[in-house]
């Protein structure tokens, strides 16, 4: 885990980042604010500086999920992430972000003012070192005084422990929800551009999902990297399998916690995915891992269940997270775009 001294470097590209205008600490701040988490890895955010100081976060057109999240209910859940992740990151960094509000858009107007250097790094640590855990998930149950750790003072996120029969029914819902998904060709094709099966193709667009982030086993992983095309995942085989996987994955784990928020306007939706990225760095403490299972909320008629199963209003269920002690190997970390490729100058 890289120490606040040995963060790598904020850009590739030194003559695009000093065009920003921002100095050493608000680069780092914002390549280490990438590392949030986001649906596909499609890294939605947009910043765009009014200056050093004043900067605003939106959603870039050309990382939307048209085909799974219509309304950008993810893609706002993920700038709450991406939100979430600077505000943690900041003290290590000798920053403050100050004067956050949501404004329609939406968008997300903050400040990133100079404030005293927190010594300890550990918030930084967690950023770097959390991944999505879709695999090997165990079943030992959470104690409560660690479920208790992981939702103090949190409102509005449940942990429904396996056995129970709302643990049983999500994990049919997530199974039913990849069904349902991987029968939609317009979903299929709109995944099949943000896997990235090539490490060219990473390199070139350092978006959306791999081999290694996915957690492929290694034959079938060398078999992806070597053979598979866009058009591999618009084939029955791969719809199959997907929907297999899903539902083998469901049955793991120590149980799900599910995020809620009152209604679903964009500054619940924000406040949802800060949420979600403090229980995910906070997992990373635990040695606890967090796989979002979102086609159950995506397929209408089976986020409809979800809600009449959690007793829950449709629209105030948004995150349904599966958890549990995670393997100590953690996959390598997904590719993330360089900070000019998603901040800019205002005109
Ligand atoms: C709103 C949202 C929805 C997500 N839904 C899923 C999902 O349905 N299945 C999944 O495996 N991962 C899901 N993820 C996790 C992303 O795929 C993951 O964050 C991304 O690939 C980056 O990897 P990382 O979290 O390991 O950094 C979701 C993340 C967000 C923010």
């Amino acid at each position: 885990m890289p120490s606040t001294s040995r963060l790598p470097t904020a850009s590739p590209s030194a003559t695009d980042a000093g065009a920003l205008g921002l100095d050493d600490a608000r680069l780092s701040l914002l390549e280490t604010a990438a590392r949030a988490p986001s649906g596909h890895n499609a890294q939605p955010w947009r910043v765009t500086l009014r200056d050093a100081r004043h900067w605003t976060l939106d959603i870039a057109p050309d990382r939307r999920l048209p085909a799974v999240d219509p309304e950008d209910r993810e893609a706002v859940i993920s700038l709450g992430a991406f939100l979430e992740t600077l505000e943690t990151a900041a003290p290590a960094l000798g920053l403050a972000v100050r004067e956050v509000e949501v404004a329609p858009g939406p968008e997300v107007r903050l400040s990133v003012v100079d404030g005293p250097r927190a010594d300890d790094p550990a918030g930084l640590e967690a950023i770097w070192a959390r991944r999505t855990r879709r695999r090997g998930l165990r079943p030992d149950p959470l104690p409560d005084d660690v479920v208790a750790d992981l939702l103090d003072d949190m409102p509005d996120v449940r942990f429904i422990g396996r056995g129970t029969h709302e643990a049983d029914g999500l994990a049919e819902a997530a199974a039913e929800g990849a069904r349902h998904q991987t029968a939609r060709d317009d979903a299929q094709e709109e995944l099949s551009h943000w896997i990235r099966w090539r490490r060219s193709e990473e390199a070139r667009r350092p978006t959306g999902l791999t081999p290694e982030s996915m957690e492929m086993p290694a034959p079938l992983r060398w078999l992806a990297h070597a053979v598979f095309t866009p058009a591999t995942v618009l084939s029955s085989g791969f719809r199959k399998q997907g929907t297999a996987l899903a539902t083998r994955q469901a049955q793991e784990g120590a149980g799900w916690f599910v995020v809620f928020t009152p209604d679903a306007s964009a500054p619940a939706l924000i406040d949802a995915g800060q949420r979600y990225q403090r229980l995910g760095l906070r997992g990373v403490r635990h040695g606890i891992g967090l796989h979002p299972m979102s086609q159950m909320l995506e397929e209408p008629a089976v986020r409809d269940r979800v809600a009449a199963l959690l007793k829950a209003p449709r629209d105030t269920v948004q995150m349904v997270l599966r958890t549990g002690y995670a393997r100590p190997a953690a996959p390598p970390p997904g590719p993330r775009l360089p900070v000019p490729a998603f901040v800019r100058r205002a005109e």
